[in-house]
């Protein structure tokens, strides 16, 4: 129930000069609050108080993630992202240096078929690693999880601001409804496989930058309800 709207005009809230209308919202429990300046909503997103509703943006401290969950993928145009448990396609060595120095201060999340094609350089401060056979690990920053519930715990518990997801399939597609955002490497051509990356909704993501890279076009999705 929207209750008042309210005109800035000066350097109020979020430091802008700049007018815009908030109308305010109360619910039991949450308050939200929704501005008519793209330039604020998108300085209020920036400092991450904003969850966004298609073009509205509101804010809901009591629904505000407590941590991103970012999955990274390259992903080919027809969608596959993987043959024989390799990549389908020649390394890209650009695109392999953007993503490791993405998630090289953060805990990843990752299948455990993934997981054991990367035990010779492992990305990632810690690594948490679905499997279905509950398991100690023999890698020190590893850990095994058996739920989606549990690998989110497990990041929770390393008190981060983000977790990264890094595949393969069945991973992207178990943590698909929990992601906050996505970085996508997108590689030309179609590729034959058996690991393709999950359907999402386009409705309810949105494309924020896209980088042209050598070998790659990086788009960064973020999800907006
Ligand atoms: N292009 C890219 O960016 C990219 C990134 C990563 C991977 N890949 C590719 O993806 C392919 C691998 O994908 P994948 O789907 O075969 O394997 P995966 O997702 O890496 O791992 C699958 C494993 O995860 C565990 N698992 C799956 N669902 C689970 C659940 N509900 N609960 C608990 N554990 C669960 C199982 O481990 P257990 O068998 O131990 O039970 C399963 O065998 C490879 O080709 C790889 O190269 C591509």
């Amino acid at each position: 129930m929207t209750l008042f709207a309210v005109q800035f005009t000066k350097q109020e809230a979020f430091g802008h000069a700049r007018a815009f209308t908030v109308g305010v919202s109360m619910f039991p429990g949450r308050y939200a609050f929704r501005t008519s300046s793209p330039a604020n909503t998108e300085s209020i997103r920036n400092r991450g108080i904003l969850q966004s509703r298609g073009d509205k943006y509101y804010h809901h401290p009591t629904e505000r993630p407590d941590m991103e969950l970012i999955s990274v993928a390259a992903v080919a145009d027809n969608g596959v992202i993987g043959q024989d448990d390799g990549l389908p396609w020649e390394s890209i060595p650009a695109d392999r240096r953007q993503y490791r120095a993405r998630v090289a201060e953060h805990p990843v999340i990752l299948g455990r078929r993934t997981f054991d094609s990367m035990r010779d350089d492992l990305p990632g401060t810690t690594q948490i690693v679905l499997s279905r056979t509950p398991q100690e690990t023999s890698v020190e920053t590893g850990e095994y999880v058996t739920s989606v519930t549990e690998a989110l715990s497990a990041a929770r518990a390393l008190e981060t601001d983000r977790a990264y997801v890094l595949g393969g399939a069945a991973i992207y597609g178990l943590f698909q409804p929990h992601i906050t955002q996505m970085v996508l490497s997108r590689v030309p051509g179609a590729y034959e496989g058996d690991a393709v990356f999950p359907e999402w909704d386009r409705d309810v993501w949105t494309l924020q930058e896209q980088t042209r890279a050598d070998g790659f076009t990086l788009e960064h999705w973020v999800r907006t309800r």
